[in-house]
């Protein structure tokens, strides 16, 4: 068995180390936005789970964690924007402060949808924190980003939650696959 984390097919594009930093920034960023509130971080199952993971042991306050998962169809009927809720939330979220964290924002199309359906669930607030941003392939032009970590080019990347296939998820850093044909 080969090692994955060394795994030459891979091209790190960021670093544990700047991931780390970065996350650590943001963190005070949110606990500084929402002193006096009790946000609820809702993370979008699967990829959102380790930047979930981090970024809630940066936020120094009164919180608690809630968990989505939506499934977009598959590429080929993706800009149709329709979105199926997976796993819904527990709890009622009327009223609530709520911080939606992703992994990558990419057509955008899975968040606006989110984003609306949780607004509509009379949330007081809506906010967004995304490990990455893939500015290029945008079709929801609109969509507010309040939180991010990186942008990041149009090619597909990898690691800490993000995977190719199910593969790679538990990478330390985020990287591009080179040769996608190699297993
Ligand atoms: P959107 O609706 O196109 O913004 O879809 C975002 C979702 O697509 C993310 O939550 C990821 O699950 C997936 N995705 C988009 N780009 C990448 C990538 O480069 N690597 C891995 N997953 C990606
Ligand atoms: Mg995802």
């Amino acid at each position: 068995m080969s090692a994955e984390f060394t795994n030459p097919n891979l091209e790190v594009l960021l670093s544990n180390e700047q991931i780390t930093t970065r996350i650590k920034e943001l963190g005070a960023e949110i606990t500084g936005d929402f002193a006096g509130q009790e946000p609820i971080l809702i993370g979008v199952l699967k990829g959102a789970f380790v930047f979930m993971a981090d970024l809630a042991r940066c936020i120094n306050l009164k919180m608690s964690v809630e968990f989505m998962a939506v499934s977009s169809y598959g590429k080929a009927q993706k800009s149709s924007g329709e979105v199926k809720i997976i796993k819904d939330l527990d709890v009622a979220v009327e009223g609530k402060d709520l911080i939606v964290v992703e992994d990558i924002v990419d057509t955008g199309l899975t968040l606006s949808y989110l984003l609306q359906n949780l607004q509509s669930r009379g949330a007081k607030s809506v906010r967004l924190a995304t490990l990455l941003d893939k500015p290029e392939p945008r079709i929801v032009k609109e969509l507010n980003i309040n939180y991010c970590g990186f942008q990041v080019p149009n090619k597909f990347v990898v690691g800490f939650g993000l995977d190719a296939a199910e593969r790679y998820r538990n990478l330390p850093y985020i990287a591009v696959v080179k040769n996608p044909e190699i297993a």
